[in-house]
């Protein structure tokens, strides 16, 4: 009889505690799901919520399963993605397309002219810009390339205009993708103007002015073995294949092929030659906008690099 209860109370115990830690998982994703909502003010219409919080609890649940994988060298978390699917992301965020005939080289070449564990780390003379649902990662990279060439070389701080590119540069495709070395170029012949002259607004418009007083000189393309020593000078634009990135939160981010389809910086190298990356996603994304890609040729970033001269 008393051994019965205690089964049966036991058992009730049991249930009611596993009743607790359900509840308290559902409670703890419903906080964290209004935290984000608020955080990154997203507003859905009453159809699309349902939708949206499903597609933020799947993606919540991969974040936690991945952080909790001891062999995994980097962290996840949410950020302005976290409601997005895959498709979503690649579609908006990753429209850069390689120039026509390229191909990927699976090569790994060794890094020359510079020293075993030298370091380089130009995070703080540089600014973590927003692209927002634009595809313009092409102008952030391109102008953050002249930015860095005039802030370092020439002891110029310029806050320059992503916008203009995207209404004026015919060469690439504004928010459709496009081509930081064309863009280079273009500022090279006709002049950038500042942010605040020529303010972003995320959507294509007509071109306002088609010129500007910051000028840079041209554009020079790295070599794959070259990129450390570049970077050494200056940041470098670089392209990548951030098909895994939306989630990205801190550590060395290795989980990549080379289908090279984003455009972003190369803003130094650890002891180890972990990239530096700086992105256009804002500083809510990864380590304060920033990233760090292992060493090598991780994610095709060695693979179609050029910079500001
Ligand atoms: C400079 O601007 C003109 C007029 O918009 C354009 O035709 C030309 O292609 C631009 N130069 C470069 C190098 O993009
Ligand atoms: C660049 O300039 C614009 C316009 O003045 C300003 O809103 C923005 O905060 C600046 N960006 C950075 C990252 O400094
Ligand atoms: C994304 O990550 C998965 C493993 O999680 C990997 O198998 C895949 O190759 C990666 N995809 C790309 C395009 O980098
Ligand atoms: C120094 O460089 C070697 C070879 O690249 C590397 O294996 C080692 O981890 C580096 N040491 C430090 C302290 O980063």
């Amino acid at each position: 009889m008393q051994k019965t209860l205690l089964v049966a109370g036991l058992a009730l115990l049991l249930s009611t505690i596993g009743y607790i830690q359900n509840q308290q998982s559902v409670d703890e994703v419903s906080m964290v799901y209004e935290g984000f909502k608020q955080k990154f003010q997203k507003t859905y219409t009453s159809a699309e919520e349902a939708y949206r919080r499903g597609i933020f609890e799947q993606n919540y649940a991969k974040i936690l399963a991945h952080n909790a994988d001891p062999t995994q060298t980097y962290q996840t978390g949410v950020n302005q993605f976290t409601d997005m699917t895959q498709d979503e992301f690649v579609a908006t965020y990753l429209t850069y397309t390689p120039p026509e005939g390229w191909q990927p080289s699976d090569e790994e070449v060794v890094q020359e002219g510079v020293a075993p564990n030298d370091s380089v780390d130009w995070r703080s003379s540089v600014r973590v810009k927003n692209q927002g649902s634009c595809g313009s990662c092409w102008a952030f990279s391109a102008v953050g390339a002249v930015e860095a060439f005039f802030k370092i070389k020439k002891g110029a701080d310029h806050n320059l205009s992503e916008q203009q590119l995207v209404d004026c540069d015919k060469a690439s495709n504004g928010c459709d993708g496009g081509y930081p070395d064309k863009a280079i170029k273009y500022i090279a012949a006709n002049g950038s103007q500042t942010q605040a002259a020529y303010q972003y607004t995320g959507v294509k418009g007509t071109c306002k002015s088609a010129t500007g007083s910051v000028k840079n000189s041209g554009v020079s393309t790295i070599a794959k073995s070259g990129l450390q020593a570049a970077i050494k000078d200056y940041p470098i634009s670089v392209c990548v294949d951030a098909s895994n990135w939306s989630n990205y939160k801190s550590g060395v981010f290795n989980n990549c092929n080379k289908n090279l389809n984003h455009a972003v910086m190369a803003v130094g190298y650890d002891a180890s030659g972990n990239w530096i990356i700086k992105n256009s996603w804002a500083t809510s994304w990864g380590e304060k906008g920033f990233m760090t890609l292992q060493a090598g040729d991780t994610c095709g970033v060695t693979q179609v690099a050029v910079k500001a001269i």
